[in-house]
């Protein structure tokens, strides 16, 4: 089977994350992003792989290469320009099979592909939608279905007077068949949401609900930290699970923690944590991360290579690869801390404040 995933947004409203990496090779708990999604295709026999890159390509195919490793073949297109959700599917047009996946790049689940499959087969669908309930469906595609699962209307984020009756929202996920390629102009930027849902209503459109399944977009730093905690604690079907085993901890055989590491959490290679300090529950610490004594990290992330002090507390907060943080400085309250950020000592960062790569802040320099 095969699937064409869309990488090509910017990832703005994860910056600083996204600022220096393109959000698919992000770290999420031990494994780029776009790993999970590829591990979850594979899981439903998906072994040809496009990627529809535009921002930074080049960085994506470093990081996840031939995809040899994962059992998949990966092809990575980029587009001259950016040519939207639809329009890159039309850039894709000479590659695709008669039936096929569209996947959106940034979502974290474990939707049952094969069902949906299934029932797209049996239907005779042109194209069905995976749809998720959620509580706030204002910044997604608004899906109404009928009982035979055919698609009343879609509707993409609409403003607060044109709102659908529906909590079922498109998850980012379709099987759609060859013959959609006609309904896109080619050359141009074209949106799947706007241009070419709405015109196959009633032509072939179908939603696919799951009730069973996990969802997450991960495209803000409170659904960042949301899908951390999430795959942590196992309420989605990942790979970490596995490694994390029944007691949920994971210490990497190189690394070493004087102080505590309290589950769910996993410490990864060659990190060090010191006397009196704990970390977890709900932490990651990447590889070779360095916490001081007595500090505390908890619903957390601290990336690649990121020095911390003593006496520090990060709680709910992201901090970046290459980060130092000096002695007794706070980071809490969903701050974000951008790629080798030097905060000195005795700061506070919070209130969803972000720090982009590089910024140096001195000792006592920011309370927030
Ligand atoms: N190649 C390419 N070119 N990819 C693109 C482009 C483009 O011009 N524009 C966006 N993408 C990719 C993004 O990288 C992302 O993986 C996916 O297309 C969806 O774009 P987002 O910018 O993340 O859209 P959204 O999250 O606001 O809304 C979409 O996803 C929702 C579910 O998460 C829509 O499909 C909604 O209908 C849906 O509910
Ligand atoms: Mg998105």
């Amino acid at each position: 089977m095969q699937a064409v995933i869309l990488v090509g947004g910017e990832g703005t409203r994860l910056r600083p994350l996204t600022s220096t990496l393109p959000k698919p090779v992000v770290s999420l708990v031990d494994r780029p992003m776009m790993v999970y999604m590829l591990e979850w295709l594979r899981g439903h026999g998906v072994d040809d792989v496009i990627m529809s890159c535009g921002f930074k390509a080049t960085k994506v195919r470093e990081v996840l290469g031939d995809g040899s490793q994962l059992g998949i073949s990966l092809r990575f297109l980029e587009e001259p320009d950016p040519r939207g959700t639809a329009g890159a599917l039309k850039f894709a047009e000479e590659l695709l099979d008669e039936r096929f996946l569209m996947l959106n790049g940034d979502v974290l689940t474990d939707i049952d592909l094969g069902a949906q499959i299934a029932q797209h087969e049996q239907s005779g669908a042109t194209g069905t939608l995976a749809l998720v309930g959620v509580a706030d469906p204002s910044s997604y595609g608004l899906v109404k279905v009928r009982d035979d699962s055919s698609v009343e209307a879609f509707l993409e984020k609409p403003s607060a007077d044109t709102m659908l009756d529906t909590n079922l929202i498109s998850a980012g996920a379709y099987v759609l068949e060859r013959s959609v390629l006609d309904l896109i102009a080619p050359d141009k930027n074209v949106s799947i949401e706007r241009e070419v849902w709405p015109a196959l209503v009633d032509e072939g459109l179908f939603g696919f609900v799951d009730d069973a399944a996990y969802w997450i977009d991960v495209g803000t730093p409170e659904r960042y930290l949301q899908a951390t905690f999430d795959i942590l604690e196992g309420n989605v079907r990942t790979g970490v699970a596995e490694k994390l085993g029944e007691g949920f901890l994971s210490v990497d055989q190189s690394a070493t923690v004087a102080g505590r590491a309290v589950p769910p959490a996993i410490v990864g290679a060659g990190s060090q944590v010191g006397e009196g300090s704990h970390v977890g529950s709900l932490a990651v610490l990447a590889g070779d991360v360095a916490v001081g004594e007595n500090s505390v990290v908890e619903r957390a992330v601290v990336l690649e290579g990121a020095r911390i002090g003593d006496g520090c507390v990060l709680r709910e907060c992201i901090v970046g690869p290459g980060v130092r943080i000096g002695d007794r400085s706070q980071v809490i309250g969903g701050a974000m801390l951008g790629e080798n950020v030097v905060l000195g000592s005795d700061n506070v960062v919070a209130r969803g404040a972000r720090l982009f790569p590089g910024m140096e802040v001195p000792d006592g320099g920011l309370a927030f």
